[in-house]
């Protein structure tokens, strides 16, 4: 069954899997979200996506996304970049995010997924005082 499936996909996703509307809303997450970002589950629904980043990101958002919505041209979206994410206690941590575009009953949704890039950098920074 379809909703069974879906949830599987939340409970098991490692990366965290965010769903925003136009406006930047939560509109639903993994549960490795709460564990990236430090947020319970009902906490981020319903809340702008920006809480999840630092400044001058989180001022801008919105703006991104409209200016993508006038004019078509992606930044993010099928290229990914990195980014720095903002956990609940304002720790940011390095990441990389990727967008995706999707329609449900007619409304644009936008899936992102974050995938913590600390452990990664911690490492590069390792090999760079090693040498
Ligand atoms: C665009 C930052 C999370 C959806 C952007 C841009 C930046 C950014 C810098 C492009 C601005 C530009 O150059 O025009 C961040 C940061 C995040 C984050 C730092 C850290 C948490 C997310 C998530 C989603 C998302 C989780 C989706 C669920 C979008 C969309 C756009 C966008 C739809 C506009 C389309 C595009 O530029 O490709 N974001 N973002 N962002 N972001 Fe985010």
């Amino acid at each position: 069954e379809r909703r069974t499936l879906i949830s599987a996909l939340l409970d098991a996703a490692v990366d965290a899997v965010i769903v925003i509307d136009q406006q930047g809303v939560i509109r639903e997450c993994s549960h490795s979200t709460s564990a990236l970002f430090g947020y319970l589950h009902e906490e981020m629904l319903g809340k702008n996506v920006s809480i999840l980043m630092p400044e001058p990101d989180s001022s801008s958002h919105d703006k991104y996304i409209s200016n993508y919505l006038n004019s078509g041209r992606a930044q993010i979206i099928g290229v990914g970049r990195d980014v720095r994410g903002k956990k609940k206690t304002g720790e940011t941590f390095p990441m990389h995010l990727s967008v995706g575009e999707s329609v449900l009953d007619g409304e644009r949704l936008f899936v992102g997924i974050c995938h913590d890039l600390t452990s990664y950098h911690d490492a590069l920074q390792q090999l760079a005082i090693a040498e």
